[in-house]
């Protein structure tokens, strides 16, 4: 190891000799990358023993929360807002484009394909609601048969996966697929805003750091064409108390929604819900490959 002048080792530089063999370019960036990143905060912080064994142990029990079901990796990669920045990073797809947002824990099970019009709340979690909208290339464009997989949880927070009890496989979600003018609508409840898993480790470095875990109240989407990008992203629900404090960091203002009040009984007609109901309207904008 090499000495400085005050005879004390550099160890970062040490670390960053030995990659020196990696044969993968991008692979010896990034951990030369992470070396330098993680040794200037452990300088900076003039971080002791005991605070390295805290975060040894807070990672470990990180990972032995995971399951099949569930990432607490990833879930404290968006609360800390890591996942939304490396959305930003790799979403960068022009101003005419729908922007994306972060993909969260809950797109685990598959959505069910259903009709247009079909709804998607099974159980009648809560307030009647529309969504409808065109999915268009940047041009404006429409795309016939693109495919849309929506998910979201229920009128009480709660996504399908979360309570098997009481919510049917599939409930709040659907794979639909954009008619002729590359049109799409479904029927669904209003959904609420809810608190992230909050009974592992990250639960517990919220409440360290004293921050709420909400999330304001959001439809999920994944949408899909030949020739374009697809798209992650979600829409908001305008209004919502937390739309200014996501725990997940993941609001962006172009994706917020009005949900507004329709009592007009032709619309009612038109999608086949009973007035009074809530309509959002959203184009999905995809980026031409
Ligand atoms: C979600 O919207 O489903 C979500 C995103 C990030 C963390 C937890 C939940
Ligand atoms: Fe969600």
């Amino acid at each position: 190891m090499t000495a400085d002048a005050t005879g004390v080792t550099d160890v970062t530089d040490e670390a960053v000799r030995s990659l020196h063999a990696t044969d993968d370019p991008r692979l010896r960036e990034l951990l030369t990358g992470l070396i330098r990143h993680l040794h200037a905060f452990a300088r900076e912080t003039e971080l002791t023993t005991e605070e390295w064994e805290a975060a040894i142990r807070f990672l470990t029990a990180t990972g032995q929360t995971c399951t099949e079901t569930r990432q607490e990796f990833i879930l404290l990669s968006d609360v800390l807002g890591l996942s939304m920045l490396v959305e930003d990073i790799n979403g960068r797809h022009g101003s005419e484009h729908t922007e994306s947002t972060v993909l969260g824990p809950f797109h685990m099970t598959e959505s069910p394909a259903r009709e247009l019009g079909a709804d998607i709340d099974l159980v009648g979690g809560g307030e009647r609601c529309v969504v409808s909208g065109r999915v268009l290339s940047g041009d404006g464009t429409p795309l016939p048969g693109a495919v849309l997989d929506v998910w979201q949880a229920d009128g009480n927070g709660f996504y399908d996966v979360q309570r098997p009890d009481v919510q049917p496989p599939g409930n709040g979600r659907g794979l639909f697929t954009a008619d002729a003018e590359g049109r799409f609508w479904f029927l669904t409840c209003v959904p609420s805003s809810y608190p992230i898993p909050t009974d592992g480790p990250v639960g517990g470095l919220l409440r360290a750091t004293a921050r709420h875990p909400y999330r304001p109240a959001h439809i999920h989407f994944i949408v899909s064409a030949p020739d374009h990008t697809p798209v992650t992203t979600h829409i908001f629900v305008a209004g919502d108390e937390y739309l200014a404090s996501d725990a997940v960091f993941a609001v962006k203002e172009s994706l917020v929604r009005d949900f507004t009040p329709v009592r007009d009984a032709d619309a009612a007609k038109e999608f086949g819900v009973p007035v009074p109901f809530r309509h959002a309207r959203v184009d999905l904008v995809l980026e031409h490959t």
